[in-house]
């Protein structure tokens, strides 16, 4: 309800700050309108979710400029604690921020920082960790930006795929006509870590590849741990093993790691895939330790979440700034990324 009478108000205010926003928008005022948002991150170390951070405070830089406006980003570490991160949110709602995104920690606990958010009256704009549709829906205000992990599993098996075509031999080491695999699997009951893990495979089975899994566990996204896992398994099928399947690319370097640390040559690396695109290993598709990736759009992220914070901010139709499904969801598409592709996905040389 606080947040119709504060979208009422801005109504009101609409066109002056529409003045001040356009969109987000007003160049060549003496005094810039300033935009508070406060962004909560689940685990800031976490190298896919620095990506994003790193994207957000460069682009909210280029929008201040380019639109004579200020943004105040303000950025939280939950450290992997629900608990840490609701304080973080109170913190940000008492100080009056406009509007808050958050990377939630645990994504069955929305509703208490959405009913948080609805009493103050600032929309909550969630990322990359999918809130239960049920609790989305509690109020008007709340939204959320992010990929479908369906589709990311499904590519990534795409790149398997064509490479088994391409030269099947590659891939079977062994001969007997199975693509034997172990399958490195994000954290437990994230959205991306069960449909990358239940679609992966998929594309394989439909083209009748015949696979066969020797081994599957979860390493958190994290390459040390997938480096631990990658280590025993190596050991344990000694030389059996022709693909990891990597829910992120950080598990896929880890994968890497272990099989250098294990002795094998770059020639003898199985094949090796993962998601994201972080700049690292785009640096490991580049040097062909990994096959491929499938890119998890953090610009676009970031840029769709700074377009819709602006547009709430200045009580501006969201649907204007951004392409809303069911009014509250903003999808990207993944891209797969390979050797082949690879030029498109590098940054400029500086
Ligand atoms: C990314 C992972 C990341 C996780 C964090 C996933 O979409 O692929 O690399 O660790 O989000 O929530």
């Amino acid at each position: 309800m606080r947040y119709r009478v504060w979208r009422r108000a801005a109504g009101l205010l609409a066109p002056l700050l529409l003045l001040a926003l356009g969109g987000c928008a007003g160049a060549g005022r003496a005094d810039p309108v300033t935009v508070r948002i406060g962004v909560a991150l689940y685990q800031q170390d976490d190298t896919f979710i620095s990506t994003v951070a790193q994207h957000l405070e460069q682009m909210a830089k280029e929008e201040e400029q380019a639109r004579g406006i200020k943004l105040n980003l303000n950025m939280a570490d939950g450290r992997g604690s629900q608990a840490a991160q609701n304080e973080q949110v109170d913190r940000f709602l008492a100080q009056g921020y406009d509007v808050i995104c958050v990377n939630i920690v645990d994504r069955t606990a929305a509703a208490v920082i959405i009913d948080k958010a609805q009493a103050a009256g600032v929309p909550v704009i969630f990322f990359n960790r999918e809130p239960v549709e049920e609790d989305l829906m509690r109020w008007e205000g709340a939204y959320y930006v992010g990929l479908d992990g369906a589709q990311s599993g499904l590519l990534q098996g795409g790149i398997v795929l064509d490479a088994w075509r391409q030269d099947p031999e590659a891939l079977d080491r062994s001969g007997d006509g199975v693509l034997q695999y172990v399958m490195l699997e994000g954290e437990p009951g994230h959205q991306d870590a069960l449909l990358r893990t239940e679609n992966s495979l998929k594309v394989l089975a439909q083209a009748g590849v015949p696979t066969e899994k020797l081994a599957s566990d979860t390493a958190n996204w994290q390459r040390g741990q997938a480096t631990t896992k990658m280590t025993q398994w190596l050991e344990q099928f000694d030389g059996g093993i022709e693909a990891v399947f990597c829910n992120n690319d950080d598990m896929a370097l880890g994968a890497i790691d272990a099989c250098f640390a294990a002795g094998l040559s770059e020639e003898e690396l199985p094949f090796i895939v993962g998601v994201d695109a972080t700049p690292p290993a785009l640096e490991a598709v580049e040097a062909g330790t990994l096959k491929g990736t499938v890119q998890n759009d953090a610009a676009g992220q970031a840029r769709a979440m700074l377009e819709l914070a602006c547009a709430l901010a200045g009580g501006t139709a969201p649907g204007d700034a951004v392409e809303l499904t069911d009014g509250k969801y903003v999808w990207l598409p993944y891209t797969t990324v390979t050797k082949e592709n690879l030029e498109a996905f590098l940054p400029p040389a500086s």
